[in-house]
Formats: C-alpha cells, sequence, structure tokens
C-alpha cells in the first residue's frame, strides 16, 4: 500500500490564487464566447472543481456535458485510453470547451481531440487548469492555460493521487511519493 502523510504536500498555489486565475479565464470566456452558447466538456474526474468554479463566473448562455476517460496501465508507454462514448449529444455545427485538469504528456486531450473532431463541431477549444510543458510528447495547441507548472506530481483542487486528495481546496506537489 502506498501511502501519503499531509506533510509531504507542498503547496504551490493556493485557493485565493486559484479563484484569481480562474476568474481571469472566465472573464475571456465571456468574451470570446458570448453569444455562441458554447458546450464544455469536462474530462471526468479530475476537472470537476475546476469547471463547476468556472462556471458560476460565466454570464453568457452555456451548456455542461462530461465525458470520462480512463487511461490503461501503461498510458505513458502505449497511448491507450478508453471512454464512455456514449453519453455525448449532437455536437454538429457546436462550440465546444474541452476542459481537463492538466495536460501531461497531451495524449488524453489528443485522444479527444480526435473523437470529438469526427462530430463535426464548429470549433474545439482546449482549457486546462494546469500544464507541464516539459512533459509534453505531442505536438499541441492549447488555447487556455491556468498555470504552467514543472513535471512534478501535483494534487488537490480535483487531482489526485490514487484517487486520493481531491478534496483539497488549493494545489499542492507531492514532496516525495513515500511507499
Ligand atoms: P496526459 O494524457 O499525459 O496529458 O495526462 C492526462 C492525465 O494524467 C491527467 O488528466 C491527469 O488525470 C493525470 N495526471 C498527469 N499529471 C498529473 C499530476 O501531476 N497529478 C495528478 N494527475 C495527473
Ligand atoms: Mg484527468
Amino acid at each position: 500500500m502506498i501511502k501519503v502523510e499531509r506533510e509531504k504536500l507542498k503547496p504551490i498555489f493556493s485557493k485565493p490564487i486559484i479563484k484569481k486565475r480562474v476568474n481571469e479565464l472566465a472573464n475571456d470566456i465571456n468574451i470570446k464566447f458570448a453569444n455562441k452558447n458554447p458546450i464544455f466538456i469536462g474530462v471526468l474526474n479530475g476537472s470537476f472543481i475546476f469547471l463547476s468554479d468556472l462556471l458560476r463566473r460565466l454570464e453568457i448562455d452555456c451548456e455542461v456535458d462530461f465525458i470520462k476517460v480512463a487511461s490503461y496501465n501503461g498510458i505513458l508507454s502505449t497511448g491507450k485510453i478508453k471512454t464512455n462514448d456514449e453519453i455525448i449529444r449532437n455536437l454538429e455545427n457546436r462550440h465546444l470547451i474541452i476542459v481537463e485538469d492538466i495536460i501531461d504528456t497531451g495524449r488524453t486531450i489528443q485522444y479527444l481531440l480526435k473523437f470529438f473532431k469526427r462530430m463535426n463541431p464548429s470549433s474545439i477549444t482546449i482549457m486546462t487548469l494546469l500544464h507541464k510543458p516539459k512533459s509534453l510528447k505531442i505536438k499541441l495547441n492549447i488555447d487556455y492555460i491556468g498555470f504552467e507548472i514543472s513535471p512534478d506530481f501535483v494534487v488537490g483542487y480535483g487531482l489526485d493521487y490514487n484517487q486520493k486528495f481531491r478534496n483539497l481546496d488549493s494545489i499542492y506537489y507531492l514532496r516525495e511519493l513515500a511507499k
């Protein structure tokens, strides 16, 4: 059993810092997507807190849906990803905003882009709360990034380590992964 004690968490983004950045992102969306009635697609599980905070700062008409993406073991070597694709409604001629908690290697978002392009939306926008530019393994244009961070593992504000720590309202580095 891998166990991580709370003292191994090193704060990087506090609740007020995150709030300020989420407000800035929401302001940009309010301007860019006014009268476009975009559909936000949250990538579960990690994006649920970020997306719920973001949405409450929006003043435009918009819709929300979610897609659950799971990577098989060894995603880094195989890049294999599976999803619950049956949930998705008609997206033809709609403006999609895919919302991620974090873009690391970029493989999940690459898969999702291919997946959603097949549905003939008018546009696809990528928004992520966190991005690790040094970990990116593909060529990718990310439209909105909350914060760029180093490749170290982070938790909190929706992000987990072995399903734990999603409930923390700040974002932390894990100092080490203790056994
Ligand atoms: P990617 O496909 O490599 O870009 O990464 C996709 C997923 O890996 C993210 O949506 C997260 O679920 C997970 N992930 C990557 N880095 C971290 C991290 O530092 N903390 C928690 N989850 C992470
Ligand atoms: Mg995720």
